[in-house]
């Protein structure tokens, strides 16, 4: 039978771990990707999101081993590392091995019972993007570190230790949206998730409709910082609005009626990022429900305002990146076009009617070219199912 592309990128990943660790690997761990299709700096407000996860994964090779040890080999770095998984600490390894370490031990944190492993990592998110390569190695290594250990898949202990791994390893204070995408992501489907209470819904895509990813491939030079500063300025204005409005929790608890008559409490660039947090929370709610309707008009019309809005008044855009949700929005086949992910470069997501993907895909990439000078990485994607572990059998671990 041929082989398809997974299968020989398993082929591949497997002669590896032989020729590195002298045993084959016993579990296979794939997690996904993820576009977020509206919802942006709303999961740590307590607010909604609406990612899906995509067709592009990383994917981590296992074996246990019988001491306190875990020896890493990075196939996308030529890069290897060993952890004692005694003395892990956060800012003792740096770079993609510090979320294996983060992992293990938020993992052990969290009273599971991790041992030692051999693990092979590799992955073909594009990195740097806003499409959440790391949390896909977050999840992927957490899942087979809980299968080797014996332990039943736990997709929101996986996305609360990936989240803290970002937290503490990393000095990202992120949300948990990618994290838990990459968990329970469901195929064909976006998923609604309250990330007051982790409860997700997913909710089916047309297949008529595309998602097309721009990648503007600027880096996220000031995505940390701007990050951090965004988060700390929604504390700011939460801490602000209780001072009128003692029971909210989070701007989750605010509508745009309580801000507008606290407007004056704020300084105008809190005020300017809360209005996106709490615009954009009622904006998630009513696109999750235009696409259960299947009403994909008003769904892109509501991507476009959560644009501006980002642009606007969280200001988290590039020009570059004005660039490709500008051309998307004025083609024929676009219903709504937006930065998508943690801003400041990265991608662009559209939903495109499949039809035109190909004359839509080749505008957006000219007009790129022309006007910033070289050319966009452009995914169509499919939305995919979160992380799965597959224990190999002798066949496939000699294959
Ligand atoms: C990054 C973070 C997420 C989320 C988005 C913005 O991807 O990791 O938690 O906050 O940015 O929506």
């Amino acid at each position: 039978m041929a082989h398809t592309a997974a299968d020989r990128r398993r082929i591949a990943m497997i002669r590896q771990f032989c020729a590195r660790f002298d045993a084959p690997p016993t579990h296979l761990s794939r997690a996904p990707g993820r576009v977020n299709l509206i919802g942006e700096h709303t999961d740590y407000n307590d607010g909604f999101v609406l990612p899906a996860a995509i067709d592009r994964a990383a994917y981590v090779l296992a074996r246990a081993r019988p001491d306190r040890r875990l020896r890493l080999y990075a196939v996308q770095y030529a890069a290897e590392a060993t952890l004692d998984l005694d003395r892990l600490r956060p800012d003792v390894v740096q770079g993609w091995a510090a979320y294996v370490a983060g992992m293990a031990d938020e993992l052990s944190r969290a009273d599971f019972a991790i041992g030692g492993a051999d693990l092979l990592i590799d992955g073909d998110v594009p990195q740097g993007a806003g499409l959440s390569s790391s949390a896909a190695l977050e999840v992927a290594v957490g899942a087979a570190l809980l299968a080797l250990s014996g332990h039943p898949p736990d997709p929101v202990a996986l996305a609360r230790a990936g989240q803290q791994t970002e937290h503490r390893y990393i000095h990202v204070r992120s949300g948990i949206m990618d994290q838990l995408i990459a968990a329970l992501g469901r195929r064909h489907h976006a998923l609604l998730i309250d990330c007051r209470d982790y409860r997700s819904e997913p909710i089916p895509l047309r297949p008529d409709v595309a998602i097309v990813v721009c990648n503007s491939k600027v880096r996220r030079e000031l995505a940390h910082s701007g990050y951090n500063t965004r988060r700390a300025e929604c504390d700011e204005a939460v801490r602000l609005l209780r001072e009128r409005l003692p029971h909210i929790r989070a701007l989750r608890d605010v509508d745009m009626a309580h801000l507008e008559a606290n407007a004056e409490r704020l300084p105008p660039p809190i005020l300017k990022r809360a209005r996106h947090v709490v615009s954009e929370n009622e904006r998630v709610l009513q696109s999750a429900e235009a696409l259960k309707r299947g009403d994909i008009q008003r769904f892109g019309a509501l991507m476009n305002e959560a644009h501006r809005s980002y642009r606007d008044d969280f200001e988290a855009s590039t020009p570059e990146i004005e660039v490709l949700v500008s051309t998307a929005q004025g083609l024929p086949g676009v219903y709504g076009s937006r930065l998508t992910g943690g801003g400041w470069g990265g991608c662009t997501v559209s939903l495109v009617a499949t039809d035109q993907v190909e004359q839509v895909c080749s505008r957006i990439a000219a007009t790129y070219e022309r006007e910033v000078g070289y050319a966009p990485e452009i995914y169509v994607c499919a939305a995919s199912d979160g992380v799965t572990v597959q224990p190999l059998d002798a066949d496939q671990q000699h294959s």
